[in-house]
């Protein structure tokens, strides 16, 4: 945005590779970058592209291309509430958010069922890139990453095709292998982050069909991507990703579904069992997330260390991933996540006495194999908080605090344990 004291009247705005957005309100016109910096002014927007300029006003708007000539364009309604970007009685957003994410999920989930079974027609997404790719390549950066991650250990073995998923900011610097065969997935809540949209870009230049999983309707990604599924979070205004990362795995786990099924993988009966499955998680979440205070109470045994460990496998290691990266985000507090077979290869000799190691062990097939690595920073001294199932059967004393989430089955454990950590962190 430039100003001048010459025409103390008028602001001129120039996109460049970051968002820019003209908001269109009854008091006068703005500029801004994200469209939450704006709701409580206006829903009324326009998307600017790179090297467009806005001639703004008090009472009048002109759009010029980077040949000069004016342009007109489309001016959209914005559906978010000014509610939405308020904390309304909550202490923080990030606490907001985390109790908004039962209903986003059902807003991500609902209307895309049709019989129970998961239909993306409406999304425009064709059964089509589904059904004939022969790979898929996940694309993001940090928590959107880590619900790649999540999706990778749930599509791989489910779908049997391979699934890689990269960090966008490396991937964007690669020489990728991939093809018009690759199903990429690019993910990303805002739509707008660079290293993400440079790397949907350069996927597309290989030809490969780009699916992005996107929040802010509009965004970047959306609009240069070659097809979109929205998740339904409304705006997160906390820094950490909370409701987003929830959606962001609904919407992958939508795919799955809709991949199996169209794959023959699944019948139509299977299908509608796995939503709902999915369906179960959400009153899971709920529940972890009532319990708020039990998860405010171990934190204690964390703030006052300098770092802590996340470890678990397969599924639940992806989900350690995520608990590490809030705790870090959040509380600055150091925090690793470990695969809970890799720790002894070294990093165990950072376990000693009351180091917090957050165990998580919702896998049933792998579930003795983590526990005996708890059994093995237990012998070290570490302050051990395990996460299990209610039914699951181990000896009080393996861990210092247990949290028991809902028997829910495997592949959907992920939500209400994501509650757990992102609480952890934001009390921490
Ligand atoms: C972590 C967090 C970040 C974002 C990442 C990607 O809590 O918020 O790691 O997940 O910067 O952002 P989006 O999803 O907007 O591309």
């Amino acid at each position: 945005g430039i100003l001048c004291s010459d025409f103390p009247e008028q602001l001129i705005a120039v996109r460049k590779d970051a968002p820019l957005l003209i908001g269109y309100g009854a008091d006068g016109n703005y500029i801004a970058s994200d469209v939450t910096a704006l709701l409580a002014h206006t829903r009324t927007v326009t998307y600017m592209e790179d090297d467009e300029v806005a001639v703004v006003t008090a009472d009048h708007v002109q759009i010029l291309g980077r040949d000069g000539c004016f342009l007109e364009k489309e001016k959209h309604q914005i559906q978010w509430d000014v509610s939405a970007a308020e904390k309304g009685g909550y202490a923080h957003f990030m606490l907001k958010e985390i109790h908004e994410q039962p209903d986003a999920l059902k807003n991500t989930i609902l209307p895309r069922l049709s019989k129970g079974q998961p239909d993306l027609a409406d999304d425009g997404i064709p059964d089509s890139i589904l059904k004939d790719c022969r790979r898929i390549h996940v694309i993001a950066c940090g928590t959107a990453m880590h619900a790649g991650m999540v999706a990778r250990a749930l599509i791989e073995p489910g779908i049997r095709i391979p699934v890689t998923v990269s960090i966008a900011s490396e991937f964007r610097y690669e020489t990728p292998l991939i093809d018009e065969k690759t199903l990429v997935i690019v993910i990303s809540q805002s739509g707008e982050t660079i290293d993400t949209l440079a790397a949907m870009r350069l996927a597309q230049s290989y030809y490969a069909p780009v699916l992005a999983i996107v929040n802010v309707k509009g965004s970047t990604i959306a609009r240069e991507s070659n097809y979109v599924l929205y998740t339904h979070a409304g705006p997160e205004i906390a820094v950490a990703s909370t409701k987003a990362y929830s959606v962001q795995l609904a919407a992958l786990y939508l795919i799955y579904c809709r991949m199996a099924l169209v794959r023959g993988v699944y019948s139509p009966v299977q299908a509608e069992n796995f939503m709902k499955e999915l369906l179960d998680a959400i009153p899971a979440m709920e529940t972890m997330i009532s319990r708020k205070d039990e998860v405010k109470n171990i934190v204690n045994h964390i703030i006052s260390k300098s770092d802590a460990f996340f470890i678990g496998r397969g599924l639940d290691y992806a989900f350690s991933l995520e608990g590490a990266l809030k705790l870090k985000e959040i509380s600055y507090i150091h925090a690793e996540a470990y695969a809970a077979g890799e720790l002894k290869h070294g990093t165990i000799a950072l376990i000693s006495e009351q180091v917090p190691v957050i165990a998580i062990a919702t896998q049933e097939h792998i579930f003795a194999k983590t526990i005996s690595n708890v059994r093995e920073v237990k012998a070290r001294g570490a302050f051990v908080i395990l996460l299990v199932k209610e039914s699951a059967v181990i000896e009080d004393d393996i861990a210092d605090v247990q949290i028991r989430i809902p028997d829910i089955a495997d592949s959907f454990t992920v939500f209400p344990i994501a509650a757990i950590l992102q609480l952890i962190a934001y009390y921490a």
